[in-house]
């Protein structure tokens, strides 16, 4: 089969010198990319900017902001069988870019921001979708419920749910504790692993999905 996985975190520009982005590592995506091509598959890995090695024998898109991620991840998304959305996608960016160095004028400044295009979102509502589609879910609260709604309101076939409030696991950490919720079924729970361990359990469950679908 062929994945498509989106990794990492956006930058969104302010100046030539400045950018919002936020804390995702990319380990969760790399390690979804890694066990993906452990079990045989091809993987084209649409990634921010990360200090991880890109997994050998992956297809490596970079990219920078989010426009860029969701150009590239419309160019390759249809030719995939599964498309994991793990990128921390910035929900927001600067109105304008300031073309030069913005200075300091000593008083309070505010930028304005305007809402970036959700990928996953617009990946669920494509009518003609044939590739299975997963996405991840980060809560600080109600994380199972927070999670479903997302689910439900992005189309999405499953999503991944990521308590990332606690300071040992999730964003940054090595490891993660994740529940799965599926558009029929109950949810399921994988505990307290490493990343690597929890995506391999992943990419088990995403691929029995996808050939019980195809
Ligand atoms: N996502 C996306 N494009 C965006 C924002 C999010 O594709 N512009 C995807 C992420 O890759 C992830 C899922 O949507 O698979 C959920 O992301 P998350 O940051 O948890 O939620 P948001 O939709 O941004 O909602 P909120 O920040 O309000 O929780």
């Amino acid at each position: 089969m062929r994945f498509l996985v989106t990794a990492g975190p956006t930058r969104e520009p302010i100046d030539p010198v400045r950018y919002i982005s936020n804390r995702s590592s990319g380990k969760m995506g790399y390690a979804v990319a890694e066990a993906a091509l452990e079990a045989g598959h091809d993987v084209i890995l649409i990634s921010g900017q990360v200090n991880l090695a890109p997994p050998s024998n992956a297809t490596l898109i970079s990219v920078s902001t989010s426009d860029e991620m969701f150009d590239a991840v419309h160019q390759h998304a249809d030719k995939c069988d599964v498309c994991v959305l793990c990128a921390a996608v910035a929900d927001y960016k600067p109105a304008k870019v300031s073309p030069v160095k913005i200075k300091k004028l000593g008083e309070n400044f505010s930028l304005e921001l305007v809402p970036t295009r959700d990928i996953l979102d617009s990946l669920g509502h494509q009518s003609d979708r044939r590739f299975l589609l997963v996405g991840f879910a980060a809560e600080t609260n109600h994380v199972e419920e927070n999670a479903a709604k997302k689910l439900r309101e992005k189309n999405c076939d499953i999503i991944v749910a990521n308590d990332v409030s606690s300071a040992t696991s999730g964003i940054e950490s090595d490891v993660n504790e994740v529940t799965i919720l599926f558009r029929n079924g109950a949810p399921q729970k994988i505990s307290r692993a490493t990343k690597k361990i929890i995506a391999r359990e992943l990419l088990e469950i995403f691929s029995k999905i996808r050939n019980k679908n195809v």
